[in-house]
């Protein structure tokens, strides 16, 4: 499989690939949403047929639930798992001290949900995730529809007073219409430029009435497992 992929793809395979030797039988997972963390679930399934694992999962996503059961991994609600062993998913930007921005694929709440009821959050990503300060990816943020523009107007208040480089809110479209998430609420992406305190943000920003949620994961992830297209692969911890 590894030859005929393309180097952006090789690398989520490898990372993909690492990630899943994690998982061991009878385990409860996450399961993430993305490109990358669509090429873990074809991994785990891989495993799952190969050594005869027995494992649950918990997707992310309507698109990673279709996924997994297409590959016969069976599925589960996060109630009906209770706490979970181990989420694997993908990421829009890291830095140093494993903080995140999520949600580019428009799954952060379930993804947030689900990675801080997991022992373990593993990331799988290539090399071009990796940044110095989050915030060139524009950070989502999940809103409820009732009071959009209210919601949205507070936040630009709030952002303004925060230690960041940019200001500008778009709203997240797909074909002419606003995007909407599997819960039904709206994305705004805010364009930071430079995220300086990415925890006060995070907390700041939940403080907003009509924020559901937003994408920066902070103090979540656990490990990063980065992938290159050369076949390589580097684990990344917490300075
Ligand atoms: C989904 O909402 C996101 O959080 C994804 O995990 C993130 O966008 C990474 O996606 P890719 O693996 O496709 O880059």
């Amino acid at each position: 499989m590894f030859v005929e992929l393309s180097s952006v793809d090789k690398a989520k395979y490898v990372a993909a690939k690492r990630a899943v030797e994690f998982v061991e039988d009878g385990m409860k997972l996450g399961l993430g949403t993305g490109s990358t963390a669509a090429w873990m679930v074809r991994c785990l399934a891989e495993r799952v047929q190969r050594e005869g694992l027995r494992i649950q999962g918990v997707p992310t996503s309507t698109r990673t639930a279709d996924l997994a059961r297409e590959l016969g991994l069976e599925v589960i609600t996060l109630d009906e798992a209770g706490r979970l062993d181990i989420t694997i998913d993908g990421t829009d930007e890291f830095d140093a001290n494993l903080s995140l921005i999520k949600g580019g694929g428009g799954a952060l709440l379930q993804e947030k949900i689900v990675a801080s009821a997991s022992d373990r959050m593993i990331v799988i990503a290539g090399f071009d995730k990796r940044v110095v300060h989050l915030g060139q990816f524009p950070l989502p943020i999940e809103v409820l529809g009732f009071g959009l523009k209210s919601s949205q107007g507070q936040i630009s208040e709030l952002i303004a007073a925060q230690d960041v480089t940019g200001c500008d809110i778009t709203m997240r479209m797909a074909g002419g219409s606003p995007f909407m998430t599997d819960q039904g609420n709206y994305i705004l992406d805010l364009h930071l430029g430079k995220i300086g305190d990415p925890k006060k943000l995070a907390v700041a920003l939940n403080q907003v009435p009509g924020v559901v949620e937003n994408g920066l994961f902070v103090d979540i992830c656990d490990l990063i497992v980065l992938g290159a297209s050369d076949g390589t692969v580097e684990e990344q911890s917490k300075n």
